[in-house]
């Protein structure tokens, strides 16, 4: 266990302290504050017709990812282009040949929400925008000749109609997605994680989590095999709630951030790390590990208190800055974890006004999943059936070759995994 502390979190500890202070009296000034408030701020600043979900920058151009718009904004947020992407005719008695766009000569029914915004620049100069409309399928906007000319291609391959995989197509599910394009031995493969829907009724096309890539054609995706995807247990669909957070690329592997129960008798809430190989195009080697920030409070004469932040709100992965690098013993160029966490209501999910930010390395990380599972403190998956079948026997990292699908697990109070403020 290493300790980390800086400036920099305790400035964030002196906002939390703030944001207490309302509910109380008589605060003392915060002397350390240097903001000046007398200073007008007049920011380069974009209004959308529509409520954003997504951003995304490239060499100078900001993507943004709205309500049945996808806007290119130029680095000072000047609108360079507009596309529309609904809102759109969405019916059982539609069989558009395009479910980009639904049906043609109907009335409108449905908004697309933009759920997912990629770059992918391997094979392309290509931006995907996955909506909620069409099941979650991808428009391909070929930004070759800038944004203004980008041909434009739903990604749904009639192809594909009958395929035994479900619909590989249908990328972004209902409850919000988390995609990564990763490149690989020359191959792009994209990296999918559905949150799960609490609703029975909602048709199940996409896979909790899976791995594709693009057909040769570039007019869709395909798996690999039934392999390439885990589908929550049938007995837990519709009741256990399962959101992925954020997903990140580090050297070899893809990592995905979830919040679910802990499992076994325990309604409690935590969030889980999941990492799998970016090489592999079936799901052979995934781990996931209990992934929770504990504050130790050190009292004087007393046992030191923990306050432990158990549901993930939001997280960024960066370049370690010189700061933390001396502080924290890092390499330069260490990938850092940025984890911002909160406190869960008891069972549930939801969180409290009570937050904190934790950071770890990436090899920190790494190093934690290798020694629990050198240690052997690794056990079956309890959401995802049939994950043990899967067997793999070679494998480029030592002491991983039978590690497959496997959760890690702990006992909290021996082998805690966690970073202190
Ligand atoms: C980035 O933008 C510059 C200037 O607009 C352009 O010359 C360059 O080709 C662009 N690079 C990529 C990868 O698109
Ligand atoms: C689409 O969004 C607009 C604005 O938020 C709303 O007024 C309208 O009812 C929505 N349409 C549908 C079909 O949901």
């Amino acid at each position: 266990m290493r300790i980390h502390y800086s400036e920099a979190t305790s400035i964030l500890i002196i906002l939390q302290t703030l944001w207490w202070g309302l509910n109380s009296q008589c605060e003392e000034p915060i002397e350390s504050s240097k903001l000046d408030l007398s200073v007008t701020y007049d920011l380069p600043h974009f209004v959308s017709d529509t409520p954003i979900q997504k951003l995304l920058e490239f060499n100078g151009t900001v993507y943004v990812g709205a309500v049945n718009k996808l806007y290119a904004l130029s680095k000072d947020l000047k609108k360079i282009h507009e596309y529309n992407t609904g809102p759109v005719y969405e019916g059982r008695d539609c069989s558009a040949p395009d479910p980009c766009s639904g049906c043609n000569n109907k009335p409108i029914n449905s908004n697309n929400t933009n759920m997912a915004l990629l770059m992918e620049t391997f094979y392309d100069l290509e931006l995907f925008s996955c909506g909620s409309v069409g099941n979650g399928v991808c428009r391909r906007y070929l930004l070759e000749d800038g944004p203004l000319d980008a041909e434009v291609t739903c990604m749904y391959s009639m192809k594909n109609k009958d395929s035994s995989h479900g619909c590989p197509d249908c990328l972004a599910g209902p409850s919000g997605t988390q995609i990564l394009n990763v490149m690989s031995s020359g191959v792009v493969r994209f990296f999918v994680a559905n949150s799960e829907p609490l609703d029975l009724s909602v048709p199940r096309l996409h896979h909790t989590i899976s791995v594709r890539k693009m057909r040769e054609t570039q007019d869709g995706f395909e798996f690999f095999s039934d392999q390439s995807y885990m589908d929550l247990a049938p007995g837990l669909r519709g009741n256990y709630p399962l959101h992925y957070v954020y997903s990140f690329q580090s050297g070899p592997y893809v990592y995905f951030l979830t919040v679910q129960r802990e499992g076994g008798s325990s309604n409690a809430f935590h969030t889980r790390i999941v990492r799998m190989c970016s090489s592999d195009p079936e799901i052979l080697r995934y781990v996931e590990m209990p992934f929770e920030c504990i504050y130790s409070e050190r009292r004087r004469k007393k046992r030191s208190a923990q306050v432990v932040f158990n549901v993930l709100q939001a997280a960024h992965v960066a370049k370690v800055g010189y700061d933390f690098q001396q502080e924290m013993g890092l390499k330069e160029g260490e990938d850092v974890l940025f984890a911002a966490f909160a406190r869960s209501k008891p069972d549930s999910p939801e969180p409290t006004a009570s937050s904190a930010v934790c950071l770890i390395s990436i090899t920190d990380i790494n190093n934690f999943f290798r020694d629990f599972m050198q240690k052997g403190y690794t056990r079956k998956l309890s959401h995802f059936p049939g994950s043990e079948e899967k067997n793999f026997n070679q494998s480029p990292y030592s002491g991983e070759a039978q590690i497959t699908t496997q959760q890690v697990f702990f006992n909290r109070l021996q082998q805690p995994l966690y970073w202190s403020l």
